[in-house]
C-alpha cells in the first residue's frame, strides 16, 4: 500500500480541489460543465475547513484509491444522494450505485452523489462516473484503534456492532478522481457552496410550481383534454398534464414519435390544452425502438447491448446527442410541449429488475456499462434542458436517475417505491446534495391515506398526482374532495413565496425545501433542541445501533419550505405528532396557535390539517388560487401576509416566469418590511430593486395575522 500526498488549492472562496491520480474526463462535472456562480461565492466570503489538510490521507492499492478524512466523535454525516432509509449516514457504508429499486439500506439510490456534508460544517465531493463507496465512520484503521473501544459482548451491554470511527474513507477507482472540499462554517453554507459551484440551483418556470396531473397509459388526445377540463369544472387548479406510455407509436422501447391514432394532430392538441391553461409533459425512456426514425442513424452510436430490444445510445458522443436533440426539438418542443419525464434511466443489473444493459456492456466512446449507467440520468437531463435553452424557454420535468452537480438541472426525482415516510425523508435528504424530489401521489387504500399523501405533495418541489396506472383523480375519494381542493388551492396561493424560495436557490444556492439541520446555526444547537422534550430533559429514541451512542431522533419527517414555513406531515393512522421547532416564535399556519420554538412540541392534526408553522414576523407573498398560473398581462393580485406581533421582512422575486431573460438582469426583488408605527400598529413598507417587470396588476396586504386568512 502506497501513501501519497494531495495538493489542495483554493478554486473559489471556501472551495478547495485536488486531483487524486489521473481521472477520466467522463465525470458528472466534466459532462455538465457548470459555470460556478462566482459573485455569489465571493459574497459568501472565505472560510477554513475545520480540519488540517495534513489529516486528509490518500492510499493507493492495486485496484483502488482510498481518500480519508478525519471524523470527530459527534460528527453527523448527511448527503450521499437521494437516500430513503436514514438522514444521518454516520456509521454506515454507502455503496453509491444507481438503482431503480433501492429497497435496502446499502446506499444504492436513484441518485447516488459522492458528496457528504458534515454536521461540523464542511462538505466533500468526489467527481467521478465510477461507483464510489463512502465509509461514513464505519471503519477503524489499526493505528486509530483505541483499547477502550474493544468491548466484551458477553458481559458488556454497551457493546455495539459499529465501532466509533475517527475517519471517513472514500473508495475511488484506481484511476482516482477530482476531489473538492466545500467550507462552511455551517452545514447550510457548505451545501450552498456546493450548489453555487455547480452553477446555482434551478429556477423553474412559474407554471412548474402549479399542480401536475398525469393521465393513464393509452389515453388519447380527447380523453386527456376531457380529464383536464374536469379540473376546471371542479375548481381544482392544474397547470401541467403529463402523458404516459401511449403517446409514442411504440413503447418499451420507444419511438419518440406521436401515435397518429391516439394523437392525430399533436400540435392542435398541445395548442388546445395551452388555451385552457395546461402545459404538456411527455413521458419517455432512453431505449429506442427499431421503428423509430432515428434508429438507423443511432445504431452505430449505441452500446453493445439492447434493452427491451431497443438501442441504448452512447450520449457521451456529440453526434448521438445531436440526433436525439434535433428530433425532440422538432417534434415536441417546437409545437409547444413543455418538458419531459425521463423514466427508466436508473437501472442496475443486480436488482429484481433485470432490464438494464449490463455493467460490462461496451459503448463506442470506450466507456463501459457501469459508468454509462451512473451517468445516464445526468446525460438525458442535460440534453433535454439544452433543447429548451436553445429556444429561450425554461422547462421543468421529472427524472428517475440523477447524480453529482444536478442542482442547476430543471428536474425533480421520483420513484416507483411508495412508502410515505421514506418519501418525506427523501425530500429532506435531497436538500443536502443539490437534488429535488417529489413525493408523488398515485393511489391510496383509504380516504385518510389519500389526504395525508396529498397534503405532503402540495408542500413539495413538484405537486403531482401520477395516475398512469391507477386512473385516480384528485376527487377519487368524494368524502375528502373539499380537503384535497383546499390543499391544491393553498399551494397555488403560496406560489409567489415558493417561486421566491427557488430564486434564492438559483442565486444564493439555498435549497427551497430543506432538512432540519439547515434551520439551526450549529450542529450543537440542533442536537440540543432535537434531543430534549419541551417539558422535561428526557432524551428521545434512546439508542441507535449505528454508532452506539445515545442519540436523538433525526427529525427527518419534517422540513423547512423557504425561510419562514415549517412543514410537519402527518401519516396514516396518526392525528397528532411531535414537531421540532427552531428557535423563535411560531404560529400554526391554519390554527393560529402560538408556540415558542427551540424545543419539541406536540400538536394535534385532524384529517383536514397538516401541521405547517409560520415564523412570528414572517412577511409572505401570496396570490389568489387561480385555475393555473396567470401569464404576464393577465390579472393577478399580490397579497402580502404578515404574521404575528414581531416586526419582520419578507421578499418577493419576480421575472417573466418563462424565459432566461433573468440571466440578463430582467428580474426584480421587492422587500416588504413590517415595523411598528408610533401607535404600536404594524406598518408595511415596500421597496423594489431591479428591472421594471410587472406580473401583478394589484398589490394588497394584511398585517398582524395569527393564521392564514380564508380564501376571499
Ligand atoms: C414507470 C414509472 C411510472 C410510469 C410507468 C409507465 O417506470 O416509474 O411513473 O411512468 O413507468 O410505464
Amino acid at each position: 500500500m502506497m501513501m501519497t500526498m494531495l495538493h489542495w488549492r483554493q478554486t473559489a472562496p471556501g472551495i478547495w480541489s485536488a486531483t487524486a491520480g489521473e481521472p477520466s474526463d467522463f465525470t458528472p462535472l466534466g459532462v455538465l460543465e457548470p459555470a460556478p456562480k462566482v459573485e455569489a461565492l465571493e459574497a459568501m466570503g472565505g472560510t477554513e475547513p475545520p480540519f488540517a489538510w495534513s489529516d486528509v490521507q490518500i492510499t493507493v492499492n492495486q485496484s483502488n484509491m482510498i481518500i480519508s478524512f478525519p471524523l470527530e466523535e459527534e460528527e453527523e454525516i448527511y448527503g450521499t444522494g437521494l437516500q430513503f432509509m436514514r438522514m444521518n449516514q454516520r456509521g454506515r457504508t454507502r455503496y453509491l450505485r444507481v438503482n431503480s429499486d433501492p429497497k435496502q439500506d446499502t446506499g444504492e439510490t436513484h441518485a447516488p452523489v459522492p458528496f457528504y456534508v458534515s454536521g461540523k460544517g464542511y462538505g466533500v465531493l468526489a467527481d467521478t462516473s465510477a461507483i464510489v463507496t463512502i465509509y461514513c465512520g464505519s471503519t477503524v484503521r489499526y493505528e486509530d484503534s483505541k483499547l477502550e473501544t474493544v468491548k466484551d459482548r458477553n458481559t458488556d451491554k454497551s457493546w455495539r456492532a459499529t465501532p466509533v470511527s475517527s475517519r471517513v474513507e472514500i473508495r475511488l477507482p484506481a484511476e482516482g478522481a477530482r476531489l473538492y472540499v466545500f467550507g462552511g462554517p455551517t452545514t447550510e453554507d457548505a451545501v450552498r457552496r456546493y450548489n453555487l459551484f455547480c452553477g446555482g440551483g434551478t429556477l423553474p418556470p412559474k407554471w412548474g410550481l402549479g399542480f401536475w396531473h398525469r393521465v393513464p397509459t393509452m389515453y388519447n388526445a380527447a380523453q386527456a383534454l376531457d380529464e383536464a377540463m374536469e379540473f376546471r369544472k371542479r375548481g381544482f387548479p392544474c397547470d401541467v398534464i403529463g402523458l404516459e406510455p401511449g403517446w409514442h407509436t411504440k413503447s418499451y422501447p420507444v419511438t419518440y414519435e406521436w401515435d397518429p391514432g391516439r394523437f392525430p394532430e399533436p400540435s392542435v392538441f398541445v395548442q388546445a390544452m395551452r388555451e385552457q391553461g395546461f402545459r404538456i409533459n411527455l413521458w419517455e425512456h432512453p431505449f429506442i425502438s427499431p421503428e423509430a426514425s432515428i434508429y438507423q442513424e443511432l445504431k452505430p452510436l449505441s452500446g453493445s447491448h439492447t434493452v427491451w430490444g431497443g438501442l441504448a445510445p452512447d450520449y457521451s458522443l456529440p453526434e448521438a446527442r445531436e440526433l436525439y436533440m434535433k428530433q425532440h426539438a422538432e417534434q415536441h418542443v417546437a409545437i409547444g410541449v413543455s418538458g419531459y419525464k425521463l423514466d427508466e434511466c436508473d437501472g442496475s443489473d443486480l436488482t429484481n429488475h433485470s432490464w438494464m444493459f449490463p455493467a460490462h456492456a461496451s459503448f463506442p466512446s470506450g466507456h463501459d456499462g457501469e459508468r454509462m449507467r451512473q451517468m445516464y440520468g445526468l446525460l438525458l437531463q442535460k440534453m433535454t434542458a439544452d433543447v429548451f435553452r436553445r429556444e429561450d424557454r425554461r422547462t421543468y420535468g421529472l427524472v428517475r436517475a440523477s447524480g453529482t452537480g444536478a442542482s442547476e438541472l430543471p428536474y425533480v426525482l421520483y420513484s416507483d417505491l411508495y412508502d410515505h415516510r421514506q418519501f418525506v425523508r427523501a425530500l429532506c435528504n435531497a436538500s443536502f446534495c443539490g437534488l429535488l424530489w417529489t413525493p408523488e401521489v398515485r393511489r391510496a387504500a383509504t380516504p385518510e391515506e389519500w389526504v395525508r399523501r396529498m397534503q405532503t405533495v402540495c408542500f413539495s418541489p413538484l405537486a403531482m398526482l401520477n395516475a398512469w396506472g391507477d386512473g385516480t383523480k384528485p376527487w377519487s375519494f368524494p368524502e375528502v374532495e373539499p380537503i384535497i381542493r383546499h390543499y391544491i388551492r393553498l399551494r397555488m396561493r403560496l406560489l409567489p413565496y415558493l417561486y421566491t424560495a427557488f430564486a434564492r436557490y438559483r442565486h444564493e444556492g439555498i435549497p427551497p425545501f430543506r432538512a432540519m439541520p439547515f434551520a439551526f446555526t450549529t450542529a450543537e444547537r440542533f442536537r440540543e433542541a432535537a434531543g430534549r422534550l419541551a417539558e422535561g430533559e428526557q432524551v428521545l429514541n434512546t439508542t441507535d445501533g449505528a454508532y452506539g451512542k445515545q442519540k436523538a431522533k433525526e427529525w427527518d419527517d419534517q422540513y423547512m419550505v423557504g425561510e419562514d414555513l415549517l412543514v410537519a406531515p402527518v401519516f396514516t393512522g396518526e392525528s397528532a405528532r411531535e414537531v421540532l421547532l427552531p428557535p423563535g416564535g411560531w404560529y400554526g399556519l391554519e390554527t393560529g396557535l402560538r408556540y415558542e420554538g427551540g424545543r419539541i412540541i406536540r400538536v394535534e392534526a385532524q384529517l383536514d390539517q397538516i401541521p405547517v408553522f409560520v415564523r412570528d414576523g414572517a412577511v409572505i407573498p401570496t396570490m389568489r388560487a387561480a385555475s393555473h398560473v396567470p401569464g404576464i398581462g393577465e390579472p393577478n393580485e399580490l397579497i402580502w401576509l404578515h404574521f404575528g406581533t414581531a416586526p419582520g421582512s419578507g421578499w418577493l422575486y419576480d421575472d417573466d416566469g418563462e424565459t432566461f431573460a433573468y440571466e440578463q438582469g430582467e428580474y426584480a426583488w421587492t422587500t416588504a418590511q413590517v415595523t411598528a408605527s408610533p401607535a404600536g400598529e404594524p406598518e408595511l413598507n415596500l421597496t423594489r430593486t431591479g428591472a421594471s417587470i410587472e406580473t401583478f396588476d394589484k398589490v394588497s396586504w394584511r398585517l398582524g395575522l395569527s393564521k392564514l386568512p380564508q380564501e376571499s
